[in-house]
């Protein structure tokens, strides 16, 4: 990758609300080969907070690939976006993009006896690192099922390169169909604890598929999950009033708001990195008060001690929380 920008090669719309992006290096160089569930950081002009998007390899062959020629992503429009996406699609070939290093917070886990096929399960433009898990996958001739959910059947991406890739392992769903409209609970049914499970999609359904797996019996190290949006409001959000005890600040934090975003707004530089509640690097240890804990990252005794916050994504079941910040 020749600096840290990359051009924009080639764009297909793949649904009315989601385009696929070819980016190579500006000088024709080969990038820098990716693990499956990798994703690039954007930064975007005006965009405050990087941007990321999983890297989409949907043959073996570019799973193979050791340098490989181009990234594919794919980028949904969100109707309710902060900069984001609404930049990605305004994009033409011939522009550039800065982009930070490659990362990977949603690796495949290396194969375990006796462990059953692999199941993933995509909603939306979710599909994307998890099309990538199915091409890897394949390669490495490991079993696996994919289950791709979608409003609409014309808001499913990619399904054609998806049935050469998986075959019989893919299965489409479509909210708006009854007869292929995924049911998460009977799906589980029909799985056992030792296969790997593997959620990119909206918050609902990831919390969904978390809440039932735990049920069956499923050891938190067989599912993971990814998030594909950033924070978002829940019905019945209330403002509430954080103190920041190092610095004396006390700041209001409207329902619409997350508490990161108002300490930046006050001027405060935060830690911070992934902004789903996946990565723990926003973590503050509360002094005062009831979190509403909304993360992926804590486990079940921090969740209940109430003396850590992932101030990215959690919230206040009290009216005041005490920082240490
Ligand atoms: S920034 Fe990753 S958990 Fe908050």
């Amino acid at each position: 990758m020749s600096g840290s920008s990359l051009l924009v090669s080639e764009i297909r719309a793949e649904t009315p609300l989601i385009r696929r992006i070819r980016l190579v290096d500006p000088a024709g160089k080969p990038l820098a080969p990716l693990a499956s569930g990798a994703h690039l950081q954007f930064l975007i002009p005006g965009v405050a907070d990087r941007r990321c998007y999983s890297v989409v390899q949907l043959t073996t062959a570019e799973t193979a690939e050791p340098a490989p020629a181009a990234y594919w992503i794919a980028v949904r429009h969100e109707e309710a976006s902060r900069g984001g996406s609404a930049y990605m699609h305004q994009l033409k070939v011939g522009d550039t993009l800065a982009v930070n290093e490659p990362r990977n917070e949603f690796p495949l886990h290396a194969p375990e006896a006796g462990e059953g096929p692999t199941v993933l399960i995509a909603g939306g433009i979710g599909i994307t690192p998890l099309a990538s898990h199915a091409a890897a996958l394949s390669a490495a001739h490991r079993p696996f099922v994919l289950h791709y959910s979608s409003r609409s059947r014309d808001q499913l991406a990619m399904v054609h390169e998806l049935q050469a890739l998986c075959g019989d392992a893919l299965h489409l769903h479509a909210d708006d169909d009854p007869a292929t409209r995924m049911d998460l609970a009977a799906l589980l049914g029909t799985l056992r604890p030792t296969q790997h499970l593997y959620v990119c999609g909206p918050k609902g359904m990831i919390d969904a598929a978390i809440a039932l797996a735990t049920e069956r019996g499923w050891p938190k190290e067989r599912i993971h999950v990814e998030l594909f949006v950033e924070a978002a409001t829940q019905l019945g959000d209330q403002p509430f009033e954080v103190e920041l005890r190092q610095s004396g600040q006390v700041l209001q934090v409207p329902a619409d708001k997350t508490i990161l975003e108002v300490m930046e707004d006050a001027g405060c530089d935060p830690l911070f990195d992934c902004r789903r509640g996946e990565c723990g690097v926003c973590q503050v240890d509360v002094l005062e008060g009831v979190p509403d804990h909304r993360d992926y990252y804590l486990n079940d005794a921090e969740r209940a001690s109430n003396k850590v916050i992932q101030i990215c994504i959690s919230r206040a079941r009290s009216a005041r929380l005490v920082l240490d910040a």
